[in-house]
């Protein structure tokens, strides 16, 4: 497991450009997994997702940074963490061409300050949309648009984002095309535009495709995401990873072919990154499904890293589903246990992000 470990971090030391943040954020995931080898199980979610050369990460939000047991969870137990709401279009671009990076940067300096990586999320995404870009009509006039907005941020944490959500939600349950004003239009296309952009705007930051309901290979959706990714792959258009949000919930369970799922993206030549995941309850049966999550991403060796959609079930965004690890006085709740020790299990190494 170690030798994994140390092969990647070989392999990003190798890679010219690379960013001190990015130095430290792996330095401090490999000198994690050192300390705690497969015979001595570790004892944080982050310590022991590293042993395998995977990150443990949460969805964080800004306001909560001054709140102590808030901050003495997320560094205790998380090595990479996701702005739930600070770097969407409508924080960080309101008014064309005037760009708030504030709040965002508030947890980029945090996470670096922590030696944890940072998830950017998220740059094309038709909610949280502000309504200046929803009112353009030109095609000429949104690629100017989104690959403005794209160049911006990229190049403002240019080096300091493992990996970006460069394209959020874009297919409907059917498997079409959701229709945004990028579809609408640019045309099919946009995607493309969109990772091409996000390429030169940083060249080592992961360019992800992230969705919800493509937890199922079966799933029309999910069918979908694979032929963008296969098509992407075969035309030369970079993409890197595949984020599975895994919003699951009593209508949308954890299926049991999850891991299949994630096999078949990885077979693709993309990374899996588990990025929204949450599972309502608050004992056992909460329990075995988060179990059944990390077994399957531990299973994948493409699967490089988990990140739950907050900490305490109080911040969630569905707090009525207490979905998290943490309950609301941040006690361990058992699904913590059951991740604990699913990380702790072990399974093989993340292999190079690009193939
Ligand atoms: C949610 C946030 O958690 C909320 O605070 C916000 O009001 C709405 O968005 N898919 C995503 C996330 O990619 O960014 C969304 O986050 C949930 C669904």
């Amino acid at each position: 497991m170690i030798g994994n470990v140390v092969t990647d971090t070989a392999r990003q030391a190798r890679r010219p450009g690379l960013r001190t943040a990015l130095v430290v954020g792996i330095a401090g995931v490999l000198g994690a997994g050192l300390m705690a080898g497969p015979a001595d199980a570790a004892s944080t979610l982050g310590a022991s997702a590293a042993q395998t050369g995977r990150y443990f990460g949460a969805a964080v939000a800004a306001h909560h940074l001054d709140e102590p047991a808030y901050v003495a969870t997320l560094d205790r137990e998380f090595n990479s963490v996701t702005p739930e709401n600070e770097m969407k279009w409508d924080a960080t671009e309101p008014v064309r061409g005037s760009f708030r990076y504030a709040a965002a940067d508030q947890i980029v300096a945090h996470a670096r300050g922590q030696g944890m990586l940072v998830r950017g999320h998220t740059l094309v995404w038709h909610s949280q949309l502000p309504s200046w870009v929803r009112g353009l009509s030109t095609a000429a006039d949104v690629r100017t648009a989104m690959t403005g907005h794209i160049n911006a941020l990229m190049s403002h944490w240019r080096g300091q984002i493992h990996s970006w959500n460069v394209v959020n939600e874009a297919f409907q349950d059917t498997g079409a095309r959701r229709n945004t004003v990028f579809q609408s239009r640019i045309g099919d296309d946009y995607i493309e535009l969109a990772f091409r952009t996000a390429r030169a705007a940083d060249p080592d930051a992961r360019l992800c495709y992230n969705d919800y309901y493509i937890d199922d290979a079966n799933h029309a959706k999910t069918r979908a995401v694979f032929d963008l990714v296969r098509d992407f792959k075969t035309r030369g258009v970079p993409i890197d990873c595949v984020g599975l949000q895994s919003h699951f919930n009593a209508t949308s369970p954890v299926p049991d072919n999850y891991r299949q799922t994630i096999e078949r993206f990885a077979a693709l030549g993309v990374d899996v990154q588990i990025t929204e995941l949450e599972i309502p309850g608050s004992g056992a049966a909460q329990a075995d499904d988060y179990r059944k999550v990390v077994n399957a991403c531990m299973a994948v060796a493409r699967c490089t890293g988990i990140t739950v959609f907050g900490i305490p079930d109080h911040y969630s965004w569905r707090p009525y589903a207490t979905p998290l690890l943490f309950d609301s006085e941040y006690n361990k709740k058992p699904a913590y246990e059951a991740v604990l020790s699913a990380l702790n299990a072990g399974g093989p190494g993340p292999v190079p992000a690009r193939s």
